[in-house]
């Protein structure tokens, strides 16, 4: 029996947590894999074999630097760079230290909601590139879209690599485009690194290794509910499962519970039954081609400049503006 009277609940995690397992069939958001284990844990995804979307950008920013530093320039006059998502900046480093080799006027201001992934970027990038004339902002991309639409003075370019926008699914991104082209002028530009649709078995591997990695990941929001919310999961009891829909493009994460089982949730009041497997949906990870990048710049109305890939066409980083 699920406990059906809601208490007072007071951050969005819990509020969101409680709708999630409340719900019929169970979700949860993958926005809350990310505490400080759930960063490392992710960064290990990065440097994983089977996780090619990292190494696809990395070429694809090496091999086009000069072209993008062209685009970036436009005619000479001094840009802002946000980014947005920023992490460990491991691909971006690729354009910062070629645009202070080739003079470009500009500063750098990653965004991103973790203070502690920011502050780790800023010292690295004081000791690496110290030309670079940083300024970081902390909030969720909603937020700061906000700040960089108020941000006067300088041309902007918005950097959201790694394919970051496939976690939303294509009402979210459109809303979330629309939010993009509110914060930028006719001149501006945003840069948007987005997974390719490929063969179906390349992307199940990626989101699948045999070492756990992504399985561990995946698990780390029920972890996040047991220290944050006063949860009691078992880790043990759930798979990490992944489906990929070559129709639609979409890879989805599923936690399917291996027997039935209560789970309480002390901060929530809550307590709630999962069967014999039951499945909790937690992250979509959606892959892209040229129509659905086209419907979506269309709905958002922004144009397409130009796009850059990688030698297997595995991933695609897209010019878009006003
Ligand atoms: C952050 N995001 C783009 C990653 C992705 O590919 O969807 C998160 C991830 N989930 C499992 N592996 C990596």
């Amino acid at each position: 029996m699920q406990q059906k009277q809601a208490p007072t609940l007071i951050t969005a995690f819990e509020e969101e947590v409680y709708e999630g397992l409340t719900a019929f069939p169970k979700h949860l958001s993958s926005k809350y894999f990310y505490d400080e284990i759930g960063d490392k844990l992710f960064q290990d995804i990065m440097a994983m074999p089977e996780y090619y979307l990292t190494n696809c950008e990395f070429d694809i920013l090496e091999a086009n630097k000069d072209k993008i530093a062209a685009l970036f320039r436009k005619d000479g006059e001094p840009f802002s760079l946000f980014e947005l998502g920023a992490g460990d900046g491991k691909k971006t480093k690729i354009l910062l230290r070629h645009f202070v080799d080739n003079g470009l006027q500009f500063d750098y201001r990653p965004i991103d909601i973790s203070q502690n992934a920011l502050d780790q970027l800023e010292a690295s990038i004081k000791v690496e590139i110290p030309q670079v004339e940083i300024n970081t902002l902390q909030g969720t991309y909603f937020e700061t879209l906000r700040e960089i639409g108020n941000a006067n003075g300088r041309r902007k370019v918005i950097l959201f690599l790694g394919s970051n926008m496939g976690n939303l699914l294509h009402p979210q991104a459109i809303e979330f485009l629309k939010n993009m082209r509110d914060s930028i002028n006719e001149d501006d530009l945003i840069f948007m690194g987005l997974d390719q649709k490929k063969n179906p078995q390349t992307i199940l591997d990626a989101y699948n290794d045999k070492a756990g990695i992504t399985e561990a990941f995946n698990k780390n929001i029920l972890a996040r509910i047991n220290t944050e919310l006063g949860g009691n999961f078992d880790l043990d009891k759930f798979s990490h499962w992944e489906v990929y829909d070559p129709e639609t493009g979409t890879a989805k994460s599923y936690l399917v519970s291996k027997e039935t089982q209560m789970v309480r949730i002390e901060s929530l009041e809550l307590e709630i039954r999962l069967n014999a497997w039951e499945s909790i949906h937690t992250e979509i990870s959606q892959k892209y081609d040229d129509s659905i990048v086209e419907w979506l710049a269309e709905q958002a109305d922004l144009n397409i400049v130009t796009d850059f890939t990688d030698d297997k066409q595995w991933f695609k980083n897209y010019v878009f503006k006003k």
